[in-house]
Protein backbone atom coordinates (compact mmCIF):
# COMPACT_ATOMS: atom_id res chain seq x y z
CA UNK A 1 0.00 0.00 0.00
CA UNK A 2 0.91 3.53 -0.22
CA UNK A 3 2.81 5.20 2.67
CA UNK A 4 0.49 7.75 4.11
CA UNK A 5 3.42 9.45 5.48
CA UNK A 6 5.35 9.89 1.76
CA UNK A 7 5.71 13.37 2.20
CA UNK A 8 7.62 13.16 5.23
CA UNK A 9 9.69 9.76 3.81
CA UNK A 10 10.04 11.06 0.34
CA UNK A 11 11.81 14.12 -1.42
CA UNK A 12 10.01 15.58 -4.52
CA UNK A 13 12.07 15.43 -6.79
CA UNK A 14 9.83 16.43 -10.33
CA UNK A 15 6.26 17.81 -11.24
CA UNK A 16 3.85 16.14 -13.77
CA UNK A 17 1.24 18.31 -15.41
CA UNK A 18 0.71 20.41 -12.49
CA UNK A 19 1.29 18.34 -9.60
CA UNK A 20 4.44 16.74 -7.47
CA UNK A 21 6.16 14.04 -8.08
CA UNK A 22 7.93 12.33 -5.17
CA UNK A 23 11.14 10.50 -5.60
CA UNK A 24 12.84 7.86 -5.97
CA UNK A 25 12.38 7.73 -9.53
CA UNK A 26 14.28 5.86 -11.87
CA UNK A 27 12.82 5.61 -15.04
CA UNK A 28 11.53 3.22 -16.46
CA UNK A 29 11.10 1.03 -13.78
CA UNK A 30 10.75 2.95 -10.98
CA UNK A 31 7.74 6.02 -11.01
CA UNK A 32 7.40 7.58 -7.51
CA UNK A 33 4.25 9.00 -6.17
CA UNK A 34 2.37 11.55 -8.54
CA UNK A 35 0.48 13.84 -6.54
CA UNK A 36 0.32 15.53 -2.92
CA UNK A 37 -4.01 15.95 -2.13
CA UNK A 38 -4.64 13.24 -4.32
CA UNK A 39 -1.21 10.45 -4.39
CA UNK A 40 -1.10 7.49 -6.36
CA UNK A 41 2.15 5.34 -5.70
CA UNK A 42 2.99 4.60 -9.73
CA UNK A 43 4.84 1.58 -8.49
CA UNK A 44 1.85 0.11 -6.94
CA UNK A 45 -0.59 1.17 -9.44
CA UNK A 46 -1.46 -2.05 -11.59
CA UNK A 47 -3.91 -0.48 -13.76
CA UNK A 48 -7.19 -1.48 -12.27
CA UNK A 49 -9.20 1.73 -13.58
CA UNK A 50 -11.67 1.95 -10.59
CA UNK A 51 -10.67 5.15 -9.63
CA UNK A 52 -11.29 6.70 -13.16
CA UNK A 53 -14.38 4.74 -13.19
CA UNK A 54 -16.27 6.13 -9.88
CA UNK A 55 -14.40 9.20 -9.22
CA UNK A 56 -17.64 11.83 -9.40
CA UNK A 57 -15.07 14.60 -10.59
CA UNK A 58 -12.88 12.94 -12.86
CA UNK A 59 -9.26 13.79 -11.16
CA UNK A 60 -7.22 10.76 -12.84
CA UNK A 61 -6.11 10.49 -16.33
CA UNK A 62 -4.17 7.64 -17.97
CA UNK A 63 -0.68 8.20 -18.47
CA UNK A 64 1.12 5.60 -20.84
CA UNK A 65 3.90 3.91 -18.66
CA UNK A 66 5.54 1.91 -20.98
CA UNK A 67 7.81 -1.20 -19.30
CA UNK A 68 6.86 -0.47 -16.01
CA UNK A 69 6.55 -3.65 -14.41
CA UNK A 70 3.28 -3.66 -12.59
CA UNK A 71 1.80 -2.10 -15.60
CA UNK A 72 1.65 0.03 -18.91
CA UNK A 73 -0.37 2.84 -17.82
CA UNK A 74 -0.95 4.32 -14.33
CA UNK A 75 -4.13 6.79 -12.85
CA UNK A 76 -2.51 10.42 -13.23
CA UNK A 77 -4.05 12.75 -10.52
CA UNK A 78 -3.82 15.37 -12.99
CA UNK A 79 -7.06 17.19 -12.02
CA UNK A 80 -6.26 16.81 -7.98
CA UNK A 81 -7.42 20.37 -7.07
CA UNK A 82 -10.91 19.36 -8.08
CA UNK A 83 -10.86 16.75 -5.37
CA UNK A 84 -14.37 16.36 -3.45
CA UNK A 85 -12.47 14.12 -0.67
CA UNK A 86 -15.55 11.47 -1.04
CA UNK A 87 -12.92 8.68 -0.79
CA UNK A 88 -14.09 6.65 -3.40
CA UNK A 89 -10.92 6.24 -5.18
CA UNK A 90 -9.52 4.90 -1.70
CA UNK A 91 -11.87 2.85 -1.13
CA UNK A 92 -11.89 0.92 -4.54
CA UNK A 93 -8.12 0.84 -5.28
CA UNK A 94 -7.63 -3.03 -5.07
CA UNK A 95 -4.23 -2.81 -4.32
CA UNK A 96 -4.25 0.52 -2.26
CA UNK A 97 -2.35 2.73 -4.41
CA UNK A 98 -3.75 5.99 -3.68
CA UNK A 99 -3.89 8.34 -0.51
CA UNK A 100 -6.24 11.66 -0.06
CA UNK A 101 -5.36 13.87 2.28
CA UNK A 102 -8.65 14.78 3.54
CA UNK A 103 -7.68 16.12 6.80
FE1 LIG B 1 -12.12 11.67 -6.82
FE2 LIG B 1 -13.26 11.27 -4.46
FE3 LIG B 1 -10.84 10.26 -4.97
FE4 LIG B 1 -11.12 12.88 -4.65
S1 LIG B 1 -11.46 11.32 -3.06
S2 LIG B 1 -9.95 11.87 -6.25
S3 LIG B 1 -13.16 13.23 -5.55
S4 LIG B 1 -12.78 9.70 -5.98
FE1 LIG C 1 -4.32 2.11 -10.33
FE2 LIG C 1 -5.77 1.55 -8.23
FE3 LIG C 1 -6.64 3.30 -9.98
S1 LIG C 1 -4.60 0.11 -9.43
S2 LIG C 1 -5.79 2.59 -11.90
S3 LIG C 1 -4.81 3.51 -8.71
S4 LIG C 1 -7.88 1.79 -8.92
ZN1 LIG D 1 1.54 12.78 -12.80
Amino acid sequence: AIDPQFTENRAQVDTHKGHDVWGPVEEPEKLGVHGTHVAVDFDICLADGACLEDCPVDVFEWVETPDHPESERKADPANETQCIDCMLCVDVCPVDAIDVDAG
